[in-house]
């Protein structure tokens, strides 16, 4: 297959991180890692069958960026049906870190997660479901 190149803008501490997973993976290069990432990511896509499930949405962010809390709280508003409680910690002085628990099918919830995870100044953020059997 083709393969493309393209240029990643990293901080320096997640360059550091990324180029840890490739020793403890014995990947060849930082290309085989981010490869092995996207693999998982689509990998536990393609085991969402829809069904309803629960779980929970963790973000980490500083709450002095502009305007992020204020996104939070719409998208959260826009997705009331699906969020069942929300947990917000001050963990550091500067970082907030938000638990969003979460039913409803996993697609939607994997759609809210995405728009929630993705808003501009969130640090990091995950995504974790479980089915109700
Ligand atoms: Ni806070």
């Amino acid at each position: 297959m083709f393969v493309k190149r393209f240029g990643v803008s990293l901080e320096e501490d997640m360059l550091v991180a990324l180029d840890k997973l490739v020793i403890s993976n014995q990947f060849p290069n930082r290309s085989q890692a981010i490869r092995h990432l996207i693999k998982n990511n689509l990998v536990s896509e393609s085991w969402d069958q829809n069904k309803i499930v629960a779980g929970a949405i963790v973000i980490v962010y500083d709450h002095h960026k502009r305007e992020l809390n204020n996104k939070l709280m719409m998208v959260q508003h826009d997705f009331h049906d699906l969020i069942l409680s929300t947990q917000h910690v001050h963990i550091e002085h500067d970082l907030c870190l938000e638990a969003i628990a979460v039913k409803g099918k996993s697609q939607e919830l994997a759609k809210l997660a995405d728009k929630i995870i993705g808003t501009k100044g969130i640090k990091h953020g995950k995504l974790v479901m479980t089915d109700l059997g």
